[in-house]
């Protein structure tokens, strides 16, 4: 019996360890709380035995610890991920509902025949990967509140902020929306940034549109209702939108996660952020390519100009389509040789949850909200970016 009560001891505290809850802040307050409450004889005790007892204490003390293994710092860094994730989801499933593949993996809508072929213009497989990424967000946002909810913190829910209307366009299906798709203005100043050799944003560096036009005045990434459905070049130019659209969105997640990882103080928190974050980069730099087979074309129903970027005033090293990957550039210091990296990385300034949240402001993505709705989202950003490791 006894043995049978010490194996099933063990086998708790090594799920526990493979669920790697709290262990690492909590150990640390145990022991710190038993050298102040029971000093050297709580240890000491624990130690006596045989070591499986210590643990014991530690796994015991810190179940009871609940929230408090993570730090305000943590928990505000995941509840913000969370959030943003949950706007990504919904973001994505608009775009899957028209022109993705709708399954049981990623349910809604019933696609639009004319939306979905321009957009396999910019690759034979982007209904795959629209639906891919959709599921990839659902997963994040849904692991994160699981996680917080694991740890005795709210998990974050914007469901009363569904108010957005939905396009009317045959295959979406007509529910609120947290985001707007129907009225963007793309920073489309991502695609020079990485092409940049000398310059990054983390410096105070500034970067030129690849696609002028779209950067100003508002454009919609989906089609509003059927009417958009042609002619060819309006219909394409949606698709097009969309295709620069998905970059914007991903290598925004690229610079978040590592940027926010800074912040974390539990190793568990920073192994979540650093799991999560190559995910969004992975998909950026597949939209990266993909914006790059953009057809040039002048939408004739709003004049958005999408110009050849292999061509003259574009081309060269900040335009050229087939060079995607991050060229190297200045990092930390000018006194370091160049290196290729994710940026923008510094903390609460060009990077960040604040910057992330201006950012898809200026987007057009929260056009329609509610006061409230931006005021909670910027109170998150503001918290994220506050987090600082060991607080
Ligand atoms: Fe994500």
């Amino acid at each position: 019996m006894e043995h049978n009560a010490q194996q099933a001891q063990k086998e708790k505290i090594m799920e526990h360890n493979t669920q790697q809850s709290k262990h690492a802040t909590s150990r640390r307050s145990f022991l710190r709380k038993g050298l102040v409450v029971g000093g050297a004889g709580v240890i000491g005790a624990g130690v006596g035995v045989g070591g499986t007892e210590l643990f014991t204490n530690v796994v015991t003390a810190s179940a009871a610890a609940g929230s408090g293994s993570l730090t305000k710092g943590d928990v505000a860094i995941l509840t913000f991920a969370a959030a943003i994730e949950i706007l990504e989801t919904d973001l994505w499933r608009q775009y899957n509902e028209l022109g993705g593949i709708q399954d049981s993996e990623v349910p809604g809508g019933s696609g639009s025949a004319a939306y979905t072929k321009a957009l396999l213009v910019l690759d034979g497989d982007m209904s795959q990967y629209i639906h891919d990424n959709t599921e990839d967000e659902i997963s994040h946002f849904t692991f994160l509140n699981a996680y917080l909810d694991s740890k005795g913190a709210d998990p974050v829910n914007l469901d009363k902020f569904r108010n957005l209307p939905s396009s009317k366009a045959t295959g979406a299906q007509h529910i609120g929306r947290l985001t707007n798709l129907m009225q963007l203005t793309v920073d489309t100043s991502w695609w020079t940034r990485l092409r940049s050799r000398t310059k990054n944003p983390d410096f105070g560096d500034t970067f030129p549109q690849a696609i002028p036009s779209l950067s100003t005045g508002k454009f919609p990434a989906i089609p509003r209702h059927d009417g958009d459905l042609s002619p060819n070049d309006h219909i394409q130019a949606i698709a097009n939108t969309a295709g620069f659209h998905f970059g914007f969105i991903e290598q925004g997640g690229s610079s978040l996660y590592p940027t926010l990882a800074q912040g974390a103080t539990n190793l568990e928190v920073l192994r979540v952020l650093l799991s999560i974050g190559p995910v969004e980069t992975s998909h950026f730099q597949t939209w990266h390519d993909k914006a790059g087979n953009a057809p040039a074309l002048t939408d004739p129903t709003n004049g958005l100009v999408f110009p050849n970027l292999n061509a003259s005033p574009f081309g060269g090293e900040d335009f050229q389509t087939n060079l995607i990957m991050p060229e190297p550039t200045v990092f930390l210091s000018r006194k370091f040789p160049a290196v290729s990296i994710i940026r923008p990385t510094q903390i609460a300034e060009s990077g960040g949850a604040v910057a992330t949240v201006k950012a898809w402001t200026a987007d057009g993505l929260f056009i329609g909200q509610s006061q409230e709705f931006l005021a909670l989202i910027n109170k998150l950003a503001v918290q994220a970016d506050a987090a600082r490791r060991g607080f």
